[in-house]
């Protein structure tokens, strides 16, 4: 059974779904959720489910990522987990972390990437007057929000949508794509899913 670490900085609605899906004939097991957040809505979520969290704030690393990380790694390796699903994780990653979870570490993104990359997804799919948007799961490499395409759900864009009704669409289908990819890639098997609604 593989042991997957969820990495989250707010509410983690991806992370409760990540961590209802790995029940019965699942290929994995959550150990661990963590965040930089010691606030963190989702880490109560977790603790609910039981799942143990950890939770480290960067501000005292004080923009030192590699100490940053490395104190993630002493606090993970308790926890001995084979994946990192970043979930949710708004703190940037150096090659340092992301080269040693190489081909074991995915990220949920909310564009169809290689599209808007970084924040503000929503308004910006909105203001190019895109007709369709969605929501991206995808290895993790040392470039931020790139890396293998493992699975991508498409939505519709509507005229009268703000970027909080695009938003919202996009979660719903990324609630069902992480946990579909998720079970997919604790197999083994690396073919992107892809949903349309
Ligand atoms: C999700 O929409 C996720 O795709 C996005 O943050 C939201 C977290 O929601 N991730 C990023 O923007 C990564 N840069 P959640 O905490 O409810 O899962």
């Amino acid at each position: 059974t593989r042991r997957v670490a969820v990495f989250i900085s707010g509410g983690g609605s991806n992370m409760v779904k990540l961590l209802e899906s790995m029940t019965g004939d699942h290929p994995a097991r959550p150990c661990v959720v963590f965040s930089n957040n010691p606030d963190a809505g989702g880490l109560v979520r977790a603790r609910e489910l039981g799942v143990p969290t950890e939770a480290l704030p960067h501000q005292p690393f004080a923009g030192d990522r590699p100490s940053f990380e490395a104190a993630i790694s002493t606090a993970l390796a308790r926890h001995a987990p084979d994946i990192i699903c970043l979930a949710g994780f708004m703190r940037k990653l150096t090659a340092g972390f992301t080269d040693a979870w190489a081909g074991k570490m995915l990220n949920i993104h909310p564009s169809l990437l290689p599209k808007y990359k970084g924040l503000h997804t929503h308004s910006r799919a909105l203001e190019a007057g895109d007709t369709e948007h969605g929501c991206t799961v995808h290895e993790v490499t040392a470039r931020l929000d790139d890396g293998p395409v493992l699975g991508q759900a498409v939505v519709p864009v509507l005229p009268e949508d703000t970027p909080d009704t695009l938003a919202a669409r996009v979660l719903t289908q990324e609630h069902r794509l992480y946990p579909a990819v998720l079970r997919r890639f604790a197999a083994g098997d690396r073919t992107p899913v892809y949903l349309r609604t």
